[in-house]
């Protein structure tokens, strides 16, 4: 299985912060943005990933993140242009997917929790498509999915401004190759863009769509909007202190997955020694 993050898009609700820096790339307490979608992806057992982001901020990502070997990945990058929407990936990305199955995952999304890593493992082969359900007091903001009384996804709706339940869907979603297929015959919508959830739609109409439930031992964060990006810095910063444990640090996360070796492991903190964002292991 193949992994995409998509970092693109103008970032206007972080303006002016984002109007010379991608928002994948802010701060969030102590590592850039996007190293939490990667390590969600290096969790998951995925190492070869596709970055997508503008053509100005493509290079930046490059300089940060290089072809991925020091810790045990492939990177590759392309770039759109114009946001497209989340389904565009899948066509900017079909060489790369090849025949393989493909997880996006946004570039602004943060997942923590107990038991999150093998529930993302559970979904490396998936027949049609798997996404996640996660519940929210805000759910005008998202794709919202609904269930009927058995628990079966009944219905589909993106930004609805009567949401049919509290149920948000979080920005990753699994799929297997077919995936291109359907993101070239999708319309875009009113806003312009391809919209995932037009595929999911497609899927759930085949029955080919799978939900699966995020329950409360599960965080996931978004960071589009200056509360929001606060919110996520203060939790990792509450977690990492409280417990001693790092999240997001893709370097640790390549030595637990047992990609990189502890002497690996050491080399790369050396730069990281002032700041103490690495953790030590002796
Ligand atoms: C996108 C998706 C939406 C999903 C959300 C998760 O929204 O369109 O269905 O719930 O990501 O972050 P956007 O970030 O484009 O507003």
């Amino acid at each position: 299985m193949k992994g995409i993050i998509l970092a693109g898009g103008h970032g206007t609700r972080l303006y002016p912060i984002t109007l010379t820096v991608s928002k994948q790339l802010m701060p969030v307490y102590d590592k850039p943005m996007i190293y939490y979608p990667i390590s969600t992806l290096m969790q998951t057992g995925i190492k070869e990933i596709l970055i997508i982001s503008t053509p100005e901020d493509l290079p930046i990502f490059e300089k940060l993140l290089g072809n991925g070997s020091h810790i045990g990945c492939n990177f590759s990058y392309m770039s759109q242009a114009e946001p497209k929407g989340l389904a565009h990936a899948f066509i900017v990305g079909e060489k790369f997917i090849g025949k393989d199955s493909v997880v996006l995952i946004l570039g602004d999304n943060i997942f923590h929790g107990s038991g999150l890593k093998a529930k993302l493992q559970e979904c490396k082969k998936p027949d049609g498509g798997i996404i996640f359900a996660y519940p929210v007091q805000d759910p005008k903001r998202y794709g919202v999915v609904d269930f009927d009384k058995k628990g079966n996804a009944i219905s589909l709706q993106e930004k609805p401004k009567k949401p049919k339940s509290n149920y948000a869907i979080p920005g990753i979603y699994f799929y297997d190759n077919n995936v291109i297929r359907i993101a070239k015959k999708i319309k875009p919508s009113k806003r312009g863009e391809l919209e995932i959830t037009d595929i999911n739609k497609r899927l759930l109409k085949k029955n080919k769509l799978k939900v699966k439930i995020l329950d409360r031992g599960t965080a996931w964060l978004d960071t589009g909007t200056f509360n929001s990006l606060m919110q996520a810095s203060q939790f990792v910063q509450a977690i990492q202190e409280r417990q001693g444990l790092r999240i997001g640090a893709i370097e640790e996360v390549a030595l637990q997955m047992g990609y990189i070796t502890k002497s690996d492991y050491k080399k790369l903190s050396k730069p990281f020694k002032k700041s103490g964002y690495s953790k030590k292991y002796d």
